[in-house]
């Protein structure tokens, strides 16, 4: 019999790739861009299976080009909102993501973007390599103490929580706000839950860890800022567009707030001519919040056995679509 046919849109940790080859008769796209969407359509005629990342667009037209033979969709990656769920719910697709591996380490990542913002351990850096440093100063780049503030949660899902953890190492005051209030866990987190109005008005640094939705598209809008204290550090470690670029350039550079420390961007990746990269008080890694070494080799082998279980016709362990099994 011959190896299922899968398309694989970038080159993904070994161990994943070993896992696909295994299994698959496999095409990798070996290049650093992903392919475009002309590419990708035509790349995916006839396949049985596809491996994605959050830069592929995957909707209802790809499916159809795809064809009947597709079986299944995996995305390595938690968050999958380039992908029409729906659309392939309704074509009988299971989509596969690969949660909970990610989860520790986002956190931490958020947690380094946290510190390095309001310690100014990248400002420091710059300052040093440019011949700056010339005695010890008084007064030379400070910024607001960590432990003993208030940090605001917006999203108290797997990766809010492990941010809440986090922060009990730093006796801070810990709020947060999402759609479900987790009474259960306020007592074991020491967290509280505070209404968004209360949460941008009271917190000293505020860590977003939503998914992107039509109710947080943008969420973070002038109105928000409005709210917030002007000494306040913003962290997006979630998704970019839960961010309005506009407002948050103007609430920068107006001095609305303090700092913004953002993994991910709308778009991605920023464009050079950003106004936002014309700014000193933000900084802005690009999208690698979970890349350890291990948990990217997790998040591929996760990937991998998603393709593997679908291409056998058997349940996704990691499924975003379990309908598809009624
Ligand atoms: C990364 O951003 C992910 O969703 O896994």
């Amino acid at each position: 019999m011959p190896k299922p046919k899968v398309f694989v849109t970038r080159l993904i940790p070994q161990k994943g790739l070993e896992m696909v080859h295994e299994v698959a008769d496999a095409e990798v796209w070996q290049e650093e861009l992903p392919p475009p969407y002309e590419v990708l359509l035509e790349k995916v005629k006839g396949v049985d299976g596809v491996l994605t990342l959050l830069t592929d667009k995957i909707d209802a037209n790809l499916m159809d080009v795809a064809g009947k033979s597709l079986k299944v969709i995996s995305q390595m990656a938690v968050g999958y909102d380039n992908i029409d769920v729906r659309a392939a719910t309704e074509r009988g697709l299971p989509v596969g993501n690969t949660p909970g591996v990610l989860t520790d380490t986002t956190a931490d990542f958020a947690w380094a973007l946290l510190m390095a913002a309001a310690r100014r351990v990248v400002e420091g850096d710059r300052f040093t390599r440019a011949g700056r440093w010339k005695t010890w100063g008084p007064t030379l780049l400070m910024g607001p103490d960590v432990h003993g503030a208030t940090l605001g949660i917006v999203g108290f899902g797997r990766i809010g929580q492990a941010v809440a953890k986090r922060a009990s190492g730093f006796d801070m005051r810990v709020i947060y706000n999402d759609r479900n209030r987790r009474e259960d866990l306020e007592k074991a987190m020491g967290a509280q839950y505070a209404a968004l109005d209360t949460l941008y008005a009271e917190s000293d640094f505020i860590t977003l860890h939503t998914d992107l939705n039509d109710t947080t598209r943008h969420m973070i809008d002038d109105a928000a800022f409005a709210r917030m204290k002007p000494t306040a550090i913003l962290i997006n470690t979630a998704r970019g567009p839960i961010v309005d670029p506009n407002a948050l350039h103007r609430a920068l550079k107006d001095g609305r707030i303090a700092y913004a420390a953002l993994d991910v961007t709308e778009p991605e990746p920023i464009p050079l001519d950003s106004p936002l990269l014309t700014l000193d008080n933000i900084l802005l890694p690009p999208h690698i919040a979970s890349a350890s070494f291990q948990t990217r080799n997790k998040m591929a082998t996760m990937a991998a056995a998603n393709l593997a279980a679908g291409l056998n016709g058997a349940r996704l362990p990691n499924c975003v679509n379990p309908e598809v099994y009624k």
